[in-house]
């Protein structure tokens, strides 16, 4: 069933294009109603706040859709790892939403803040591609991602579709509350709809390229992944990748706090990969970039090709198309599964079940 690849993580990198499609599928519709989710307009009445809760990569997630939900809709939304929010509620109302966002459905930390939070009264929406676990079971309203069930251990399109419902989710939010264009919100939209194309793009003309440079990190024990806004969680989460299936250590940092501690780590053993795309913090990125290279570290950028500021940056460059940079995320994360994916399998080790992991994690 890996269909020709060599282990499930691959195969489930590949299928991204796919289930992105598969979650756009019938959901966007017309200027009265843009985005249809399924879910009652109720559930958003007088919200004054969001809070989502969630584990791991699901909590990378979480952080691309509170600049999402906050950008776009202006309602505060705060991200909380769901093991430290069950044992330290923030003060709960009925003019809360709590988000749960897990792949299997079956996380217990997730599930049981979720329970204490709904005992406080709160609406509860969950964010799975599992509508048959024990999240979809228990609560009524529920974003199935679509990504179907995910074998690797270390999530892949089941991030990518996670995103994809925090946009359809925000832009739901933005169109209720009146805080975007109808113009704009057609924008993300026919946007979202051209991702899948370009992620084959990335798949099809980089996959070569990254085997190549995985040989080159043979030796590596160490490595920092740098972005800023809402691609500083793709940092984490390229980082998150490398480590649980490389057991190379790896951080994320914002890019512009490097040089509040963690520049110290850098040295010529150390590559640093920062995420540059055009927007907000583009410059600020690549001087952070700099910065790191003054320090004798090996720069590899997840850049556009042909901005010659990110060339003359960069050792390396790992191509994105350039796309507005809010819907960024979804392509600046493929060329870092990938390269996790090829420095994990050229040292030979079980990708698909790294040591000391599980898929669904149901010890709190
Ligand atoms: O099933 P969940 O999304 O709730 O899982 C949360 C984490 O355990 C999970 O994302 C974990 O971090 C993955 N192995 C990451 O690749």
């Amino acid at each position: 069933e890996k269909r020709g690849f060599r282990h499930f993580m691959l195969k489930e990198i590949h299928e991204q294009p796919g289930v992105i499609r598969d979650s756009l599928e019938d959901r966007i519709g017309d200027r009265g109603s843009p985005v249809r989710l399924g879910l009652p307009t109720d559930l958003f009445a007088g919200l004054e706040r969001i809070y989502i809760i969630a584990c791991g990569t699901s909590w990378h997630a979480s952080l691309v859709g509170k600049y999402l939900i906050e950008s776009l809709s202006g309602l505060p939304t705060e991200v909380n790892y769901a093991s430290e929010f069950r044992y330290n509620l923030p003060p709960l109302s009925d003019r809360i939403l709590v988000i749960g966002v897990t792949q299997s459905g079956e996380t217990a930390d997730t599930i049981e803040a979720l329970k204490v939070a709904h005992q406080q009264g709160v609406r509860i929406l969950g964010i799975t591609n599992r509508p048959e676990s024990s999240l979809g079971q228990k609560y009524e309203h529920i974003i199935d991602t679509r990504a179907g069930l995910e074998i690797g251990v270390a999530a892949t399109k089941t991030f990518t579709s996670q995103l994809i419902a925090f946009y359809l989710l925000a832009l739901q939010l933005a169109h209720l509350r009146d805080t975007q264009t109808p113009e704009r919100i057609h924008e993300i939209l026919t946007g979202l709809q051209q991702l899948p194309t370009h992620i084959e793009n990335i798949l099809d003309t980089q996959e070569r390229y990254i085997t190549e440079l995985a040989r080159e990190f043979d030796a590596t024990r160490d490595f920092i992944f740098v972005g800023r806004g809402l691609n500083y969680p793709i940092a984490l989460e390229g980082a998150l990748k490398l480590k649980e299936i490389s057991y190379i250590h790896a951080e994320g940092y914002p890019a512009g706090e490097m040089k509040h501690g963690p520049i110290a780590l850098l040295d010529a053993a150390v590559p640093v990969v920062a995420i540059a795309v055009p927007g907000k913090v583009y410059e600020k990125v690549l001087s952070n970039a700099q910065e790191a290279k003054a320090r004798d570290a090996r720069l590899i950028g997840v850049a556009p090709l042909d901005d010659p500021a990110a060339v003359e940056t960069f050792d390396q460059i790992l191509p994105v198309p350039v796309v507005d940079e809010l819907l960024s995320p979804i392509l600046t994360v493929v060329p870092l599964q990938l390269l996790a994916y090829h420095i994990a399998a050229r040292r030979g080790l079980d990708v698909d079940q790294p040591r000391n992991l599980a898929k669904s994690v149901t010890v709190e």
